[in-house]
């Protein structure tokens, strides 16, 4: 695939901006969601690790980050390898030093790579996720396209990501609350104003759990479903791979 100079810019910029805040991520993310983002991604996991025939499950979780996604589906007994794989090589680091103290029989493996250029075989996965990653994609079909090319026909794939609600009163409130307080969560806990200002100017990216549902069908994903949690603001998106 040839890329553009402005979606490797793009790329590299998010790259380095998760970088910086890498050792930060874990303590802003319970801030932001008020310790919320555990029962997410425990409902996420369950959807991910059930519905398969296979008894054993091998997982790639795309945008791993720190690990935090990666490490409650790898709890799941169905589940006996999970590959956690990001574009920063901090994120991941932390992940891995964190891993140590994960209780699961599950084998982990972590892989520095692009969701556009996953060196993975074809359909080599029974699930491939992504939690809170999606939306940071320079290109979301073509990064969509990318998680199904490598999962298995018969296999899930599950995206957990903050979205553009839409009930007519959240999509009034939530805008404001992660234009305004996002940087501000940002500055005075990470240190970097920038980094969490990026997160609500991504409007391009912002999209909702409908939308993100016709992307999936698009691109010809069967059984697609979606989860609403947190007031609509929250969407657990997943279909299957035919
Ligand atoms: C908001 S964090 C989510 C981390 C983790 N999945 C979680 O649930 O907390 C977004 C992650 O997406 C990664 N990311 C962004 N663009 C990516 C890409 N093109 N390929 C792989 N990872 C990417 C970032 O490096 C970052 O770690």
């Amino acid at each position: 695939m040839i890329r553009s100079k402005e979606s490797v810019e793009k790329t590299k910029y998010v790259k380095n901006m998760f970088g910086e805040i890498s050792a930060r991520y874990d303590l802003l993310n319970w801030i932001m969601t008020l310790g919320k983002h555990r029962k997410w991604r425990e409902k996420a996991a369950v959807i991910a690790c059930t519905g398969n025939d296979r008894q054993a499950l091998s997982v790639l979780d795309v945008a791993s980050g720190t690990g935090d996604f990666a490490f409650q589906i790898s709890k799941h007994e169905n589940v006996n390898h999970i590959t956690a794989m990001d574009l920063s090589e901090e994120m991941l680091m932390i992940a891995k030093r964190k891993s140590e103290n994960v209780k699961s029989s599950c084998d982990t493996d972590f892989v520095v790579c692009d969701v556009m250029h996953m060196p993975f075989p074809d359909d080599l996965f029974s699930v491939v996720t992504v939690g809170f990653g999606f939306r940071n994609f320079v290109d979301l079909e073509c990064g969509l396209a990318e998680m199904i090319r490598v999962a298995e026909p018969g296999g899930k794939v599950v995206i957990l990501e903050i979205v553009k609600p839409e009930g007519i009163l959240m999509s009034k409130i939530f805008p404001v609350y992660f234009r305004r307080l996002t940087p501000l969560l940002g500055s005075l806990f990470a240190g970097n104003v920038e980094a969490y200002k990026y997160l609500p100017e991504s409007v391009n990216n912002f999209v909702s759990s409908s939308q993100i549902k016709t992307m999936m069908e698009m691109v010809g994903l069967k059984n697609v479903s979606v989860e609403r949690l947190a007031m609509g603001s929250v969407g657990i998106i997943s279909g299957t791979k035919f």
